[in-house]
Order: C-alpha cells, then sequence, then structure tokens
C-alpha cells in the first residue's frame, strides 16, 4: 500500500518568509511584519515625533501613570528592522517604571530580537532615543 499524501509546495509568501528569517532571524521577522502597539493613543500624556540622523522618524506615545507606563504606542515610516525595534521595546516598557525605561540600552534591544544585522544597528538607537524623547517630553510638561 502506497501512501498518497504528498507535500504540499510552499507558496511563494512562504518561500520569501524563510528568505527573510535566515536573513534577519525570526524576531526581527516576527516583529516588523506584524508590530505590537504599533497604533497612536488618544490618552496620551507623552509623545515625541522623532527623525534620527538616517532620515527615518518614530513617533512614540505614552500614557504614564504614577510613574509607570500605563499604555504605549508608536509608529514608524523605516524599514522592517525599524518597526521591529519599536515593536519589542514598547513590549519591553509597557508596564514597566518610566526610570526603568530611560535605562534601556540599544544593546538591549537589539538582544531582545537576538541581534540586529550591523548595517542596522543603528535602529535601536532610534527607538532609545525617541523612548527617552517622549518620556522627558513628559516629565518636563509635568514640571511646567
Ligand atoms: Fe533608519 Fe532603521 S533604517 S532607523
Amino acid at each position: 500500500m502506497t501512501d498518497n499524501k504528498t507535500e504540499q509546495p510552499k507558496s511563494f509568501m512562504e518561500m520569501l518568509n524563510d528568505l527573510l528569517i535566515q536573513k534577519y532571524g525570526k524576531k526581527i521577522v516576527e516583529h516588523g511584519s506584524e508590530p505590537k502597539n504599533f497604533h497612536a493613543l488618544s490618552d496620551a500624556n507623552g509623545y515625541v515625533s522623532y527623525t534620527g540622523p538616517c532620515g527615518d522618524t518614530m513617533k512614540i506615545w505614552l500614557k504614564i501613570t504614577d510613574d509607570t507606563i500605563e499604555n504605549i504606542g508608536f509608529q514608524t515610516d523605516g524599514c522592517d528592522c525599524t518597526r521591529a525595534v519599536g515593536s519589542v521595546l514598547t513590549e519591553m516598557v509597557k508596564g514597566g517604571s518610566i526610570e526603568e525605561a530611560m535605562e534601556i540600552t540599544p544593546t538591549r534591544i537589539e538582544d531582545a530580537l537576538d541581534g540586529l544585522p550591523d548595517d542596522h544597528k543603528h535602529c535601536a538607537i532610534l527607538a532609545r532615543d525617541a523612548l527617552q524623547k517622549a518620556i522627558q517630553g513628559y516629565l518636563d510638561d509635568r514640571e511646567a
């Protein structure tokens, strides 16, 4: 008796996804293609729109209560790596204190994605800088 089950050939999109995972790693592809917290917040009390040296912009919205980041959203016009770093960074800081968030380094963001390609390491710096500026803007407004 023969087994009539044949393996279905991969679709073009599946093959493309496999190639991207080979090149960038699984976490970058997952966060880059379906970024978490990729939205504006209507009740934000902290916000920044920051353009880095590469020309890409990251917008971050924060809802902070009692020095805790209750909610965070971001948007960017950057590449998949920029979306991936924004996505993983928002997951890292959501629910934590603003003090802890201010201490996050680009290396920690990169480690959370199991590394970034050499020519995209600056994406983590853009995300870190944008987050720090959004928090600082919130603190400045609170002092005013
Ligand atoms: Fe500019 Fe990623 S390529 S921040």
